[in-house]
């Protein structure tokens, strides 16, 4: 018997040749139509069952929530919705699901709101939505190979365990096997992290690219695409303690290289899902339609979810430096009318979100490059410009999203990063290979990270980055 999966099957033509098929039950209509999803694609097969030819005991175990698998031939379909069903011969119960269980979880057949499916984030890939998501979010994991390896990058894997704070900000997870309540203390009373399992303090990485600058050194071009742990208290829609990244970092690029870089690399993504993923953004791209009539007219996007992907790929980003961006804020109505959470007055200020989403949502109307930021808000690692204030920095900011990526040219020369590190108190002794790269060959490079899940929200359109990784890891929760 040829086994088959419902992607391959709902685009086949009707044939006399037997096929099984296995799935979970999403409906059973009228004791005849089974729905089954088997995960290979949004469809479901409608599998017709002749009624009078099955035992009833049989029947009773074709609830929604149960695997089963059937055994027919595809046949042109009588019903609107599909070009072809199958004509159940056999059916073999293979796990139960009960019925009366079943109601109390998220598989039972009613609208269920996102909340409700993340309690239950075991079961929610078996919904629409979140098996469109997640086969999407792997799609875009290949794209993403897919673009490196065809431009010539060394994957990489940067360790996930390390003694150094990447971005100097101290919003790490320890690492530790000493005993919480008895650790070993040195003489002035703190923690003797000696007697530790690496005999040094350790935490989860916060970024690879430390450790991605020393192999672009010798390899050229390299990117990780790994984990990633920042223990920063953000309770917000765009932010996870545990997030993937990709870090990408070329020896000889300058800044401008890097916004070519990640300005074709987030175009060949979008363009990837958008080849690749169609059946998925339909069913997305109607979902937000849906969850968009509760809203206000002026509230509602004026793209859908494909229009949007098709214009970030139509358009360049505006690149703009941090000093013009500041002036736009400054003169800006919600600036002058106090409507910013935090005003705009003066050149050097940190940019939040709100200001970011101002200047890509109704500024510019297209994502933007900023450049050039102040130094004094911004990681050590970064290219002093020459008037001593700003550094080579850059931001990609996007629509609904902002900032997606973060990245900057290298600071390359020794004295400079020596200094800079002095006055942002980092620790020389533990970067003194970060410094060696700069004493044996060094030369300009640049690098950005891309945060995977904000890349998979904008394709996907889903508002929370808790529905875009299976299970979130945010203050307060680390179920599953
Ligand atoms: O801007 P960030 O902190 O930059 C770095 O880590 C650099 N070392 C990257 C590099 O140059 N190699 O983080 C990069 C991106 C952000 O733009 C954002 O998209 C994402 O990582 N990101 C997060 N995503 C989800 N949850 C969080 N808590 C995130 N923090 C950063
Ligand atoms: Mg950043």
């Amino acid at each position: 018997m040829q086994k088959k999966v419902i992607s391959e099957i709902v685009q086949s033509e009707p044939s006399l040749i037997p096929i099984e098929v296995s799935g979970w039950v999403r409906t059973f209509r009228s004791n005849r139509f089974i729905h089954l999803n088997d995960g290979s694609t949004i469809h479901n097969l409608q599998c017709v069952v002749d009624f009078e030819n099955f035992d009833e005991a049989l029947l009773k175990k074709i609830t929604v929530g149960a695997a089963i698998k059937v055994t027919g031939i595809l046949v042109e379909s009588q019903g609107q919705g599909q070009s072809v069903e199958l004509q159940v011969e056999a059916v073999e119960i293979l796990g139960e699901a009960n019925p009366e269980d079943v109601k109390l979880t998220i598989l039972s057949p009613k609208r269920h709101t996102l909340e409700t499916l993340r309690e239950q984030a075991h079961l929610r890939v078996r919904t629409n939505t979140f098996g469109a998501v997640m086969r999407v979010r792997s799609k875009l994991s290949f794209a993403i190979h897919d673009y490196f390896n065809k431009n010539g990058f060394n994957y990489m894997h940067t360790p996930i365990i390390t003694g150094s704070d990447a971005e100097g900000a101290g919003e790490m997870f320890r690492v530790t096997l000493l005993d919480p309540k008895n650790p070993p203390v040195n003489q002035d009373g703190s923690v003797n992290y000696e007697e530790d399992f690496f005999e040094k303090e350790t935490n989860l990485t916060v970024s690879g690219q430390l450790e991605a600058e020393t192999y672009a050194m010798g390899l050229g071009k390299v990117y990780t695409f790994g984990p990633t742990f920042r223990a920063e208290n953000s309770n917000t829609s765009r932010h996870l303690a545990e997030f993937w990244m990709i870090e990408p970092e070329v020896a000889f690029n300058d800044l401008d290289d890097n916004m070519d870089l990640a300005e074709d690399f987030i175009k060949y993504i979008i363009h990837f899902a958008l080849e690749h993923c169609e059946d998925d953004l339909v069913f997305l791209e109607n979902r937000l339609l849906e969850e968009e009539k509760s809203k206000p007219q002026n509230e509602r996007s004026e793209m859908s979810l494909r229009e949007k992907l098709k214009f970030v790929l139509e358009n360049n980003f505006i690149r703009v430096s941090y000093t013009e961006a500041i002036d736009i804020l400054r003169n800006s109505a919600p600036n002058k009318k106090k409507k910013f959470k935090y005003l705009i007055e003066e050149w050097g200020a940190d940019l939040q979100s709100e200001h970011e989403r101002y200047l890509v949502e109704k500024h510019f109307k297209c994502p933007v490059i900023l450049f050039d930021y102040p130094a004094k808000i911004k990681a050590f690692y970064m290219r002093l410009n020459d008037d001593g204030k700003t550094v080579r920095a850059m931001d990609v900011l996007f629509p609904g999203i902002g900032e997606m990526v973060g990245g900057s040219q290298r600071e390359e020369r020794y004295d400079v990063l020596k200094e800079k590190m002095k006055a942002m108190d980092i620790s020389e002794e533990e970067l003194y290979w970060y410094l060696d790269l700069r004493k044996f060959g060094t030369c300009v490079h640049s690098g950005f990270g891309l945060g995977f899940e904000r890349m998979v929200q904008f394709v996907t359109g889903m508002g929370n980055i808790r529905d875009v990784i299976p299970y979130p890891r945010t203050p307060g929760n680390a179920e599953f």
